[in-house]
């Protein structure tokens, strides 16, 4: 069934902020037409009715399925204690993995369900979701099957990344090659045979993996024709984003400490650079990522939620956008491009969505916006006005 979309202005999401009076044509799902005035020959209309249209937004870095709660800690550190103070206590990561153990992969669905609904109502059509919470091959396979399950009950693509070198469990203290060699590579070899992995993540720091142990689940992931990525340079600088470079990595997330040499790395790599501000700001980090250095490399800038029980509990994008803008300072252009384009390409999903054009599919997000401006500079607002997906309504 063909349809054409009328009377919106569009965002097509590669570049800019000056939407187009631009009509689109679909046809089973995917986009085959976006001129001033398309052939509505035999075309069902849908009038946007003066909507700001964007492609939908692409949130591609989340930890969005997990068990339990970290409210506690939070309180803790309000109290003074730091990020990497809980976590060598037995708290942080690890004590979500204890809570993630205790669930079912109904229960992880479960839960994870009204936050990936929060993304969903403020025009999220894609979403990355890494598993890291399981520390043992099981949970972290459950991860994978609940996030799996996730893209079954809701209009949502789900790609999903194998985030088993996270944090260490207590019977790998100081063992981290080890941890790599029993659980991250054999674990991963399990959730390819079963389709559960589209990408392979890491976190390389002081208190999780050095580039060292990384670089053997790096080696296997591409044996495997599996893409990789990375948490780097968060905290402190661990020459993370060396590592996943020379792996040719989709992305290196965080960065806040990283190096102008980092960024030629990465715009030699191809690499998009993914910002995640609300960690930031829930750490009080006070070190912004090199955004000059970046641009100045011509690395692609995405923005995501990091969506954590711990260093990140946000199920905003659009909140997101506004800590880009501000705490980062990126441009709005910037800022879209960051949760459309790039977030797609740092998925490789560059050419199936993330921009309005021929060829992708018709995942889009309608807005009672009168300007780009107004999805980054409102704070507690949402003006979506439709979300569609494969050329539906959802
Ligand atoms: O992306 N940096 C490492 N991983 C998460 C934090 C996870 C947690 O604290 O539970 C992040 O910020
Ligand atoms: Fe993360």
């Amino acid at each position: 069934m063909k349809k054409a979309w009328i009377n919106g202005r569009v965002l097509t999401g590669a570049e800019g902020t000056d939407p187009q009076p631009l009509e689109i044509l679909t046809e089973a799902g995917r986009i085959v037409d976006l001129a001033p005035a398309v052939d509505r020959n035999g075309a069902e209309l849908v009038d946007c009715g003066g909507a700001l249209v964007t492609p939908a937004l692409v949130d591609c870095h989340t930890h969005l399925v997990h068990g339990g709660d970290r409210a506690r800690e939070f309180e803790m550190r309000l109290d003074g204690a730091s990020y990497e103070d809980i976590a060598r206590a037995g708290g942080g990561i690890v004590s979500t993995m204890r809570a993630t153990r205790a669930c079912s992969v109904d229960d992880l669905v479960a839960s994870a369900l009204p936050r990936l609904d929060h993304l969903l109502a403020e025009g999220v059509g894609t979403v990355e979701i890494k598993s890291g919470y399981g520390l043992r091959i099981e949970t972290e396979l459950d991860m994978l099957r609940a996030a799996r399950r996730l893209a079954e009950l809701r209009p949502v693509r789900v790609v999903t990344s194998w985030l088993a070198a996270h944090a260490l469990p207590e019977d790998y203290k100081g063992r981290g090659a080890d941890y790599v060699a029993d659980v991250a590579i054999p674990g991963l070899e399990q959730a390819v045979a079963e389709g559960l992995v589209d990408a392979v993540d890491g976190f390389c720091e002081g208190i999780a993996f050095t580039v060292e142990e990384l670089e053997p689940l790096f080696e296997a992931a591409r044996a495997m024709g599996l893409p990789v990525k990375l948490h780097a340079e968060q905290l402190t600088r661990s020459g993370g984003t060396q590592l996943a470079a020379r792996h040719g990595a989709l992305s290196v997330d965080h960065l806040e400490y990283a190096t102008a040499e980092d960024a030629a790395a990465m715009a030699a790599a191809g690499s998009v650079a993914v910002l995640l501000p609300g960690a930031y700001y829930m750490l009080r980090e006070e070190q912004v990522p090199p955004v000059q250095a970046l641009r100045a490399a011509g690395v692609p800038i995405a923005l995501a939620t990091d969506c954590n029980p711990g260093t990140s509990p946000v199920t905003s994008i659009l909140m997101t956008l506004n800590m880009g803008a501000v705490l980062y300072r990126l441009t709005v252009a910037e800022c879209l491009a960051g949760v459309t384009a790039h977030a797609a390409r740092a998925l490789r999903l560059g050419a199936e969505t993330g921009r309005i054009a021929p060829g992708l599919s018709a995942d889009f997000a309608l807005w009672d916006a009168a300007l780009p401006a107004n999805l980054v500079n409102r704070i507690g607002f949402n003006p979506l006005k439709a979300r569609v997906f494969k050329g539906d309504f959802v």
